[in-house]
């Protein structure tokens, strides 16, 4: 008998609603091997980790494993997840920059694998500590006035752009300077700067306020929410450790944890899935290591975490995250007694982003 032949319905992109749609998406990378602790030849070791590749079968590091995602048009998704969690190789991915090893991706209704060229076109990049682009012997408006002509912009474009652009970023002062004058914060400006001459439908921007000052991440999420967010139709994925800057810009919010997302919704929601009131704030006198990990050990105690309070280092908050706060609040109480520590003041707070994504992945975001 003939078996019949299933045919595999073929995804097809829905450009109309999503600028971004991502499915199954796989990505692993070739571990690289460490030298040997006695080594110290800088150039030998790449030849050491090459001659290991091919000698030994390669390991890999799954960076993406199975991710399925999806940007509405006209929405601001934010990207939150720990260290190494896969965000920016999925970001790489989605510009190209980056071969799949599975699953299918559109951007703009493009397919990332077979239409490469369109997707760069409907795209821009802004990553963090990515200066190697610009040229260092040009002054900034220069550098600037270099990539609106590689997008094809006229220089009258090109000037009302630089000039609106390194006002809002705080960078008139610096025109006519050239890269190496800056800071690191400036030149994360400058980056973003660049990253702003273009409008595309669709914007990936990665960390875009790293190592700028509160101010200048004040000014950086102002000029996105008003340049980005009120332009209709503009659609972007925006990876940051800053849990406010998700709040303010993001209207959903994906976490990835190991390659996959592993939570989204709106921030409300996200908090929802932590328990809306299920943490309990402890003021404490200092709390040693091994009350806090009793503490961890309590059944219904999803995380703890302690921060100082004060510079004198005498006071410490306790925060715990708890299934069921009613519950598990004696136990607590008790558990820091047992281990001689003093409780000030305690109170029942609701969970923050930042508690449900420790809920979530089980790990805090680094800043
Ligand atoms: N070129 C590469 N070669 C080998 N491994 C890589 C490479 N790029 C990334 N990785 C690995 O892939 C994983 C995901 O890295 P990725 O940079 O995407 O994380 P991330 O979520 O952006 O982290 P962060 O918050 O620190 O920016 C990590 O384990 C990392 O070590
Ligand atoms: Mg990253």
């Amino acid at each position: 008998m003939a078996v019949e032949k299933v045919s595999v319905q073929k995804i097809l992109p829905d450009p109309e609603r999503w600028a971004v749609e991502v499915y199954g998406l796989e990505k692993r990378f070739v571990r690289r091997q460490g030298l040997p602790g006695d080594t110290s030849v800088g150039s030998f070791q790449w030849l050491y980790s090459t001659l290991l590749k091919y000698r030994n079968k390669p390991e890999f590091v799954r960076a993406l494993n199975g991710v399925d995602l999806r940007v509405a048009r006209g929405e601001v998704l934010g990207l939150l997840g720990p260290n190494g969690a896969g965000k920016t190789t999925l970001i790489k991915c989605l510009a190209t920059l980056l071969k799949l090893d599975g699953g299918e991706a559109y951007v703009n209704g493009y397919n990332v694998r077979t239409q490469p060229d369109e997707v760069r076109l409907s795209i821009n990049l802004v990553g963090s500590g990515h200066w190697v682009g610009f040229d260092w012997g040009l002054t900034i408006e220069q550098n600037l006035h270099f990539f609106g002509s590689l997008y094809g912009l006229s220089r009258s474009e090109r000037q009302e752009r630089i000039d609106q652009t390194l006002g809002r970023l705080g960078l008139e002062e610096y025109r006519r300077a050239t890269p190496d004058v800056l800071s690191a914060g400036q030149r994360q400006r400058m980056l973003l700067a660049k990253g702003f001459m273009v409008r595309t439908p669709v914007f990936f921007l990665d960390e875009p306020t790293v190592g700028l000052d509160p101010e200048g991440a004040r000014d950086v999420r102002e000029f996105i929410r008003t340049q980005l967010i009120g332009h209709t139709g503009t659609s972007a994925i925006l990876t940051t450790h800053r849990m406010n800057e998700a709040e303010a810009l993001c209207g959903r919010i994906a976490i990835m944890d190991r390659g996959k997302v592993v939570a989204h919704g709106t921030p409300l929601e996200l908090r929802r899935l932590a328990g809306e009131r299920s943490v309990l704030e402890i003021h404490t006198r200092p709390v040693p290591l091994a009350a806090l990990a009793a503490v961890r050990e309590i059944g219904g105690v999803l995380t703890a975490a302690v921060s100082p309070v004060g510079g004198e280092g005498l006071e410490e908050s306790l925060r715990v995250h708890c299934e069921d706060v009613d519950r598990t609040c004696e136990s607590v109480i008790a558990t820091l007694k047992d281990h001689g520590v003093n409780v000030l003041s305690l109170e029942q707070q609701e969970t923050t982003l930042e508690d449900a994504f420790i809920g979530i992945t089980g790990r805090r975001l680094e800043s």
